[in-house]
C-alpha cells in the first residue's frame, strides 16, 4: 500500500497568504496543514508517500518537510507541472505508484477519524475504490454523491449547481489499480480539469466496485480564511497539550490549555487557552484569548486578540482594540501610535482584507 498527498494547485481562495507560500503550509495549531495528513497516513501504517507539488510553492513543500525522517516516512515529490485536476495528479504520480493500491489524501484537507479502520476494510473487501461522505450544508461547493437504499454509490458529480444529495466527497479516496484505467478513459471537465469524481463514476459506469462510508468526526477542508479559523479552533479544542517552556513573568496569568514555546517572552500579558504561541516570542501587556494561535518569532505589544491565527514573523502593536476572527499574514505588521492616531497609513498586499468593525 502507498499514498499520495496532493500539494499543488493555486490555492487561490486563500490569498493573499498563498501569494508567498503553498496553502497547504498555513499553520492550524502552529503546524502545516499538510502534516497532519502525513502523520494520519503513517499512523495507518502507510510509510511510502508521494507528495505532488507544483513549480510555485514545491520547493518550500519540500525544504520545511523533507524526506519524512520526522514523520517515520519515506517521501518522494512529484512535481506536477500545471494544475490540471486531481486525475491529472494521480496520472503524474503513476509511475511513484506502480500497480500498487494507494490512499489518496488532499493536502488542505482535515479529519478527525483515524485511517487504520477504512484501510483494513478496503484491503478486506478488495473494492476498486473507497470513498468517505459526509452531509454539509452547502454540497454545490464540493464533489457530491447520490447513494441507493443499500448504501451503494449510484451517481458522483463535481460542484453540481442543483445537488442531488448533501453528501460532500471527503478528500480522502482509496483506490486499487483500476483507477488508472478509468483516469485513462475520461475527458477534462468544463472547468478544464482532469476530474477524479469523473474517473470514480468512470468505474461505477463499467460495473466496477465502489463503495462509500460517512464519517462521523469533523471534517475540514481549508480552503478559505473562516475554514481555516474553525479548524484551528477544532484542533486547538481537541488536541492541545499544556506546556511552558518560554518565560513567564510574575504579572502574567495563564489559564485553561496553554502551550508556550521554548525562548518566549510573556511580561505582564492574560492567556485564556486554548492557545498555543510558538518560540522565540515577545508578548507585553496582552490579553490572548481562546482560539489562538500565535506562530514563532511573532511580536505582540499592548495586543488584545482572541480567535485569530498569526503567522511567522507577524507583529501587532499597540491596537486597543480586540482582534477577533482575523489571520495575520507572515512578517505582517500592524501598529498604531501611542496616542489617538491622526491618520492611517498602510502597506496592503493583493487580495488583502481590512474590517474596522
Ligand atoms: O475537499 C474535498 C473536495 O476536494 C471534494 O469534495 C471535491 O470533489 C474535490 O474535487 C476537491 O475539490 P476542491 O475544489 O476543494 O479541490 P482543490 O482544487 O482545492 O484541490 C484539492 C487539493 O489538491 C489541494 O491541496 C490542491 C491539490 N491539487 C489540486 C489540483 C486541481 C493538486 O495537487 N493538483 C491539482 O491539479
Amino acid at each position: 500500500m502507498k499514498a499520495i498527498i496532493l500539494s499543488g494547485g493555486k490555492g487561490t481562495r486563500l490569498r493573499p497568504l498563498t501569494y508567498t507560500g503553498a496553502k497547504q503550509l498555513v499553520p492550524v495549531a502552529n503546524k502545516p496543514i499538510l502534516w497532519y495528513g502525513i502523520e494520519s497516513i503513517v499512523a495507518a501504517g502507510v510509510t511510502d508517500i508521494g507528495i505532488i507539488i507544483s513549480p510555485e510553492t514545491g520547493e518550500e513543500v519540500k525544504t520545511k518537510t523533507g524526506n519524512g525522517d520526522r514523520f517515520g516516512a519515506n517521501i518522494t515529490y512529484i512535481l506536477q507541472d500545471k494544475p490540471a485536476g486531481l486525475a491529472h495528479a494521480v496520472k503524474v504520480a503513476r509511475p511513484f505508484l506502480g500497480d500498487s493500491p494507494f490512499v489518496m489524501y488532499l493536502g488542505d484537507n482535515l479529519i478527525q477519524n483515524e485511517l487504520g479502520g477504512f484501510l483494513t476494510q478496503f484491503k478486506e473487501s478488495q473494492i476498486d475504490a473507497l470513498i468517505m461522505l459526509r452531509p454539509v450544508p452547502n454540497p454545490s461547493a464540493f464533489g457530491v454523491a447520490q447513494i441507493d437504499d443499500q448504501g451503494r454509490v449510484i451517481h458522483l458529480v463535481e460542484k453540481p449547481k442543483v445537488p442531488p444529495s448533501n453528501l460532500a466527497l471527503v478528500g480522502i479516496y482509496f483506490f486499487a489499480p483500476t483507477i488508472h484505467d478509468a483516469i485513462d478513459r475520461i475527458q477534462p471537465s468544463p472547468r478544464g480539469e482532469l476530474e477524479i469524481t469523473d474517473a470514480i463514476q468512470n468505474l461505477i459506469n463499467h460495473q466496477q466496485q465502489v463503495e462509500a462510508r460517512q464519517i462521523e468526526g469533523w471534517w475540514l477542508d481549508t480552503g478559505k480564511k473562516d475554514d481555516l479559523l474553525e479548524a484551528n479552533q477544532i484542533v486547538l479544542d481537541t488536541c492541545l497539550q499544556s506546556s511552558v517552556l518560554g518565560e513567564v513573568d510574575a504579572k502574567s496569568q495563564i489559564s485553561g490549555r496553554v502551550q508556550i514555546g521554548a525562548r518566549s517572552k510573556l511580561i505582564n500579558c492574560t492567556v485564556r487557552g486554548p492557545v498555543v504561541i510558538g518560540e522565540d516570542c515577545h508578548l507585553e501587556n496582552c490579553f490572548i484569548g481562546p482560539y489562538s494561535s500565535v506562530d514563532h518569532q511573532v511580536t505582540l505589544i499592548e495586543a488584545d486578540l482572541e480567535h485569530s491565527v498569526i503567522l511567522r514573523g507577524a507583529s501587532i502593536i499597540g491596537i486597543q482594540q480586540r482582534i477577533v476572527d482575523s489571520v495575520i499574514g507572515q512578517r505582517a505588521q500592524l501598529k498604531v501610535a501611542p496616542k489617538r492616531p491622526k491618520a492611517l497609513r498602510f502597506m496592503i498586499g493583493d487580495d488583502s482584507q481590512i474590517e474596522l468593525a
